[in-house]
């Protein structure tokens, strides 16, 4: 898949460049040429002679190294990849891309490379969330940085959260969607995700809890098998990914109209959890109480339904429409209904009971239901769920 692709590797100092040696051997057995370049505080981690022997060539380590400038000068070393990956990509190393620092063979190929740059970060949670990281990513994204993970989850340091470095075949994936290579590559795929709030007043609104995770893992997996993807997302708690169209919207009718404007499209995947009523009668001005005991009536207007209308639409139907549907009873016997109903041609369903703990929880456990039949998935996590939903939307869409 990554036939003839040479990637630079730049290899930085901490606890999870031991993955990197495992990161060199899944590019290679894709057919991709590996260049690995150590940091100093990488070779405290890892040898250069393990990095070259797994790459079968030489591993980089200095600027000033003049052999290598003999054999390949910097300038050259930068340019003659497809592509350049750095993992783990330390704070300190991010810091350096930020700021333009050039003083050490990684940080001057990543100056002075023309080709895309993924990122793949690493480090201690309270690292990663350091105001000063924050400024450098954002810095990162507006310079075109790609970016693979940081996941959540157990550190090495014992503590938790985000900072994990991302596996190395998620960083492969990154690395074939920054290539234009996987097999949704020129496909443009919609995805809704999150709740809608839809205001009562200026101050208050009516929500649901959707934390817009799997929404969110879709579109990631989506992205990572080469689709263009536009996510227009509700209010969510979690953030959205990177490499991705991201129209944020509040309401279920500006999450129709930025679907609409989406169009047209591959796919559809509409993920979100739309609030089925707003309020008609919704106040211009913080409703207050006026002494009397008396609460306000609310008056109730029902939203578009986004999916039945998409999947009705004769000018602009995506090839392939699928919805959700998130029940708490006899999921099976009303998603086959809603498929139906709502004329999409797949729905994913799932037990929200509170007792599944599915809802803002990080697995879940759905049927596909299509046109010939349904078919169990085991309980896994929302990214899971995410790649194969992701992988059979390419075969349909192949
Ligand atoms: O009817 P119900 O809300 O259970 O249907 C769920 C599916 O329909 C989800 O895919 C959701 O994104 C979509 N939907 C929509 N617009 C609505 C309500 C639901 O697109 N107003």
């Amino acid at each position: 898949m990554l036939a003839a692709k040479r990637i630079l590797l730049i290899i930085g100092g901490g606890i999870a460049a031991y993955k990197a040696l495992d990161l060199i051997r899944r590019f290679r057995e894709r057919g991709a040429a590996v260049v690995p370049v150590l940091t100093r505080a990488a070779e405290e981690f890892v040898t250069p002679l393990s990095a070259g022997a797994l790459a079968g060539t030489k591993a980089y380590r200095h600027l000033f190294d003049l052999t290598d400038e003999a054999e390949m000068g910097h300038i050259e070393l930068s340019r003659s990849a497809d592509l350049v990956v750095v993992a783990p990509a330390t704070a300190d190393l991010m810091a350096k891309m930020a700021t333009g620092l050039a003083d050490d063979l990684a940080s001057t190929l990543l100056l002075a490379t023309d080709k895309r740059v993924l990122v793949a970060p690493a480090m201690n949670v309270r690292m990663w969330l350091h105001p000063a990281t924050q400024r450098n990513i954002a810095k990162l994204h507006a310079d075109g940085i790609l970016f693979a993970g940081p996941n959540e989850g157990d550190m090495a340091c014992g503590e938790y959260g985000p900072g994990r470095m991302a596996e190395p075949l998620e960083i492969v994936a990154a690395a074939q969607a920054a290539l234009g290579l996987g097999p949704l590559r020129g496909r443009h795929v919609i995805v809704t995700s999150g709740p809608t709030h839809e205001p009562i007043d200026p101050v208050r609104y009516i929500a649901n809890r959707s934390s817009g995770a799997q929404g969110t893992a879709l579109a990631t997996a989506l992205r990572d098998l080469g689709a263009r993807v536009t996510f227009v997302t509700g209010p969510a708690s979690v953030p959205p990914p990177s490499g991705v169209h991201v129209v944020p919207v509040e309401t279920a009718r500006q999450m129709e109209e930025a679907v609409r404007e989406a169009l047209p499209a591959d796919a559809a995947v509409m993920a979100a959890a739309v609030a089925d009523w707003r309020v008609e009668n919704a106040s211009a001005s913080k409703m207050k109480k006026d002494g009397s005991g008396k609460a306000p009536a609310l008056a109730f207007a029902e939203n578009p339904d986004i999916l039945a209308s998409l999947s009705k639409d004769k000018e602009n139907r995506p090839k392939l429409v699928v919805g959700f549907a998130a029940e708490t009873d006899d999921v099976l016997t009303h998603a086959t209904a809603k498929r139906v109903r709502k004329g999409c041609d797949w729905i994913v369903a799932n037990d929200v009971r509170p007792a599944t703990g599915i809802m803002g929880g990080t697995e879940n456990a759905v049927t596909l239901v299509t046109a010939t039949g349904a078919e169990d998935w085991p309980r896994l996590p929302k990214d899971e769920v995410a790649r194969r939903l992701a992988a059979k939307i390419a075969e349909a869409l192949a």
